[in-house]
């Protein structure tokens, strides 16, 4: 059955693909969107895709399409770390959601190993790249079926 899906990017991923920014891989977040897209397509399933810079921005994107959803995966990206807000707002809506980062941030600065907003989640993926979102959207299939 058809199901509709929040993909949510956090601060700087707009940046993807930057030279600066390879620890995160080659991909841009048009890549990353249209990879997606594909997975979501072949499936026949709806996604809203969002990035913002701006943690009340995120907050309220979510609030105003949780409705229309049935499942979200979000990389809150550094926001991970430090915002309870984002961590509220996921547990506020009861839609299951699977956070993925696109590194490892257990195997990186200390600062980076706590994720507060994953608390809140089902799941949190990372280190596998792109391929961490094709990865949570399976999971959701799971737990959505
Ligand atoms: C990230 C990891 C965060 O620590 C970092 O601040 C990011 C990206 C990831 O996808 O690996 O911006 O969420």
């Amino acid at each position: 059955m058809s199901k509709n899906i929040l993909i949510i990017n956090g601060p700087n991923l707009n940046f993807l693909g930057r030279p600066e920014m390879s620890i995160y891989g080659k991909e841009t977040l048009v890549d990353l969107h249209s990879i997606i897209y594909q997975w979501i397509t072949n499936e026949e399933w709806q996604s809203r895709f969002f990035q913002s810079n701006s943690e009340g921005e995120i907050i309220d994107y979510i609030q105003n399409n949780f409705e229309w959803a049935d499942g979200m995966v979000i990389n809150p990206a550094a926001l991970s770390h430090t915002s309870i807000a984002i961590y509220d707002c996921i547990k506020s809506i009861s839609l299951p959601s699977i956070e993925v980062h696109l590194s490892n941030i257990y195997h990186r600065e200390e600062f980076r190993r706590t994720s507060i907003t994953g608390l809140a989640c089902e799941k949190v993926i990372a280190g596998l790249g792109v391929q961490g979102y094709i990865e949570a959207l399976e999971d959701l299939k799971k737990i959505l079926k």
